[in-house]
């Protein structure tokens, strides 16, 4: 077959320095006002948790939650909280995620990123607003799987529109804001449980589900006023509009050695009739479709939503009192931003590789860390009423390093590298297998943790920690550099590859033969 293949040729292949161009105003306020995508997602990651933990909440919609917790007697700290029906009032949301995702890839790839984005607010904004006014539980689990329908397409779009858009060699620093928006809405969220549990009268978790309305309505309102990506446009046959929008972007009038890359991809992309197919049985896709499944697999498998969900029930289980517990939770949202600015500055210049594998062996250290000290005290029984000061404080420590660096790594590359990797003609669809892996991990983990915790005692980092080591071991062996490569040139970091440059010369299944001779 050798070389034979659309997908493989490799466009202009040559230094990807070429495309001209200026970071312009009207670039840097698009992808800001796209970025904030991602508050909606951390606004309801950090809402829940504390939510579930507010009594008044608890006794109106899960009585017999409320009772147990009030007659539970009980010292073995590990399973003090586990309870399968609150869990699931947490996680469904992300089940809801994950079904609208392979929706919104239809819909991103034939109407837009952009009207993606606006829908997904918009969804999103009916589904808080009957949250906040929910007097039965039917109206909170309508209010979820709506805000998860939100969560599926603007997750799918926002990452995409922001790769697309961005200079290829300012794509990390812009890409890694859609994570920064979501580490802000998680601590956000965190503020307001605080605040808002304190409200008298019990009814605060209504202003908690209620405000998340305010950042769907930021992205409805963003989304009028922002232009969709150059390939989008051009994807859907609209050149002239494309190179207009080109040169605003870029500052430039020439902008010919990008547009033209981007034609080639769209004519590329023409020649695939069915992305899903594609996608999952052409062998030149397979190292964008493994890096699809396992990006998201182990981003969940650090572990990371244990503390984003669970922190303030984590900290009462290592012996904090409530109000305590809330604002170590606050303290490790507040470690969680700065550390991602950490990736802003730096996801460009050191590359992906770097901190990926620098935040693997950090997470890895704190894990194990934590793991000693909770083994070391609580033992196999969980039998604890009292504990030392010094001991949380060490242990909350801990939890920050690790957070950060999650927050440098995977947190925002586990969202950046699958938005740059995949060829436009099964960009949409990649990105949806993206989240929707994200989303069930994320769902198992909110699901099975609290159990977990029960079972696995303080094992259950060690657990975590294992996975760490693999995803690092996988990153180090399989993962290439994407720092500074045109998106739509990407293909040639598979084609450089030792290990995956194997899966490249087979053409694409179901193009015609004639057509793709004629590309190469
Ligand atoms: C992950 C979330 C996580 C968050 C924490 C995101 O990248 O997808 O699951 O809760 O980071 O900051």
């Amino acid at each position: 077959m050798g070389g034979v293949g659309f997908a493989i040729s490799g466009r202009r292949g040559d230094d990807p320095t070429q495309y001209p161009g200026k970071l312009t105003w009207y670039v840097v306020m698009t992808l800001m006002a796209a970025a904030m995508g991602g508050l909606i997602f951390g606004y309801d990651i950090g809402i829940s948790g504390g939510v579930t933990s507010m009594a008044p909440f608890l006794e109106k919609f899960f009585p017999s939650v409320y009772h147990n917790q009030m007659d539970d007697t009980s010292t073995n700290q590990y399973c003090k909280f586990d309870s399968q029906i609150l869990t699931l009032f947490t996680s469904s949301l992300y089940l809801a995620a994950l079904v609208a995702s392979f929706f919104a890839s239809t819909m991103t790839k034939k109407f837009g990123r952009r009207k993606s984005m606006m829908f997904g607010g918009l969804i999103f904004l009916v589904g808080a607003i009957i949250n906040a006014a929910a007097v039965h539980i039917s109206m909170l689990i309508i209010g979820r799987v709506l805000l998860g329908i939100g969560v599926g397409f603007a997750n799918q779009s926002v990452p995409l529109y922001l790769s697309e858009m961005s200079p290829y060699n300012y794509r990390g620093t812009f890409n890694v804001c859609f994570q920064l928006m979501i580490t802000i809405g998680i601590l956000v969220a965190n503020l307001f449980n605080y605040f808002f549990a304190k409200i008298e009268g019990g009814w605060g978790w209504r202003l908690s589900l209620g405000l998340a309305g305010v950042p769907a309505i930021i992205i409805i309102i963003s989304s009028f006023f922002l232009s969709d990506t150059p390939n989008s446009l051009v994807d859907r046959g609209r050149e002239e509009e494309a190179k207009t929008l080109l040169k605003r972007i870029r500052g430039v009038e020439n902008i010919d050695a990008e547009f033209n890359d981007i034609l080639a991809a769209r004519n590329d992309a023409r020649l695939v009739q069915n992305p899903w197919q594609n996608i999952l049985t052409s062998r030149c896709y397979r190292p964008q479709l493994v890096m699809s499944i396992l990006i998201p697999f182990f981003q969940q498998l650090t572990g990371i939503n244990v503390i984003m969900f669970y922190a303030p029930v984590l900290f009462k289980t290592i012996g904090f009192g409530s109000d305590a517990s809330l604002m170590a939770a606050v303290i490790t949202g507040v470690i969680n931003v700065l550390a991602t600015c950490v990736s802003i500055g730096f996801a460009d210049r050191w590359g992906r590789r770097t901190l990926f594998l620098e935040g693997g062996v950090q997470m890895l250290i704190f894990q194990i860390a934590v793991a000693a000290l909770i083994g070391a005290k609580f033992g196999v029984t969980g039998d604890v009423t009292e504990l030392p000061k010094w001991f949380a404080i060490v242990v909350v420590i801990c939890i920050c390093f690790y957070v950060a660096g999650f927050a440098w790594s995977w947190g925002p590359l586990g969202w950046l590298y699958p938005s740059e990797i995949f060829s436009l003609e099964i960009r949409s669809a990649g990105q949806s297998v993206n989240v929707a892996v994200n989303m069930f991990f994320t769902f198992l983990v909110a699901q099975v943790f609290l159990g977990m915790l029960c079972t696995m005692k303080f094992g259950l980092f060690i657990f975590f920690a294992f996975f760490v080591v693999l995803m690092t071991l996988f990153c180090y062996f399989f993962m290439p550099e994407t720092k500074n490569i045109p998106i739509e040139e990407m293909t040639r970091v598979w084609r450089d590859h030792w290990f995956w440059k194997r899966f490249m010369d087979e053409p694409v299944t179901g193009a015609n033969e004639m057509t793709r001779i004629e590309q190469v």
